[in-house]
């Protein structure tokens, strides 16, 4: 009897001991997770010349509807802000009314948070690619906060994001450039116009890498993750111009293929956007990609 008795205490001790040792573990992953979704970014505010013509701010739409940032990642149609993902794991994350954003950002700010990734409050963004708006041009960039600016600012009720367990982990032993664009991007680059039109090829790569690598990787090279798989852009050097431009504007690719449904999407509602001297800009530029392979 006595025993079972001690053997019942000692057993009740052993659960109440690891019961401490599990808060304290999520205490910790908690803590340091606060700490890095809080951390203040020293990135400095810069300048940036904004347009307020009719023409720029139509140019700002087309260029922020090709990125995904309008009737995209913030809300379609429009800017209104969006539930970006819903996971019991990883959290919900809101992409922000765009209308109430820009009546709170100077230029400038919004500025650094396009191109850096950093928030009014110094903190960092999570998910916005903004390693690929950073490569954007002070003109291209300009006229984007133009038509962010010359846009109505619509009601619309959104949920508060949320940090879910998984996510917390990542924020806390993960590197910060698994979670944080501003933790990826060098801060110092200089931004030099965008190349000419009669420079094909060099705009192409400016177009490639201020529009494709969000999908398609820093490098064009395709991503391999978990859940997530896109092939790398020297598939372009098997399109035809033609195919290509098909491509680009419809989403039906090399051989009539259907593609999956998100870059189906990218060509509907994005790319479709382009330019007939832009698609053919970016062809010529990605088709050099299969020569520039080791
Ligand atoms: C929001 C994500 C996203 C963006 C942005 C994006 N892509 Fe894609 N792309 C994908 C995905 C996903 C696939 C894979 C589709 C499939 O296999 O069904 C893909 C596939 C492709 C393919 C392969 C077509 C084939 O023949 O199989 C090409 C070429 C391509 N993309 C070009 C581009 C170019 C050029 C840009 C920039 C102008 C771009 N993509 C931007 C997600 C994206």
């Amino acid at each position: 009897m006595t025993t079972v008795r001690a053997y019942r205490r000692l057993l009740g001790r052993a659960g109440l001991m690891l019961a401490a040792l599990a808060l304290l573990a999520a205490a910790i992953v908690y803590g340091l997770s606060e700490r890095a979704l809080r951390r203040a970014w020293d990135v400095p505010l810069a300048t940036v010349s904004v347009p307020t013509d009719a023409a720029a701010i139509a140019e700002g739409r087309r260029l922020a509807t090709i990125r995904g940032c309008a009737n995209g990642c913030h809300g379609k149609p429009g800017i209104g802000g969006a539930v970006f993902d819903d996971d019991r794991w990883y959290g919900r994350l809101v992409a922000p009314n765009l209308g109430d954003a820009v009546r709170r950002y100077s230029d400038a700010e919004l500025a650094r948070v396009i191109r850096h990734g950093i928030k009014r409050d110094g903190s960092a963004v999570q998910v916005m690619p903004s390693d690929m708006f950073a490569q954007l041009d002070d003109a291209d960039l300009g006229a984007i906060i133009a038509f962010l600016r010359a846009e109505p600012a619509v009601e619309h009720a959104l949920p508060a994001s949320t940090t879910g367990p998984l996510l917390r982990w990542q924020l806390a032993f993960g590197a910060p450039g698994a979670s944080f664009a501003a933790a990826r991007i060098d801060h110092a680059a200089p931004h030099p116009p965008k190349p000419r039109a009669d420079d094909a090829r060099a705009w192409g790569r400016y177009l490639a890498h201020s529009t494709c690598t969000e999908c398609h990787g820093a490098d064009l090279r395709g991503i391999h993750e978990a859940g997530f798989h896109t092939p790398p852009l020297v598939a372009v050097a098997a399109y035809p111009l033609e195919d290509f431009r098909q491509l680009m504007r419809t989403g039906v690719a090399l051989g009539g293929r259907t593609l999956n449904d998100l870059m189906t999407r990218v060509a509907r509602e994005r790319t479709s956007r382009f330019t007939d001297a832009e698609i053919d800009a970016l062809h010529a530029y990605l088709v050099t990609l299969a020569s520039a392979e080791p």
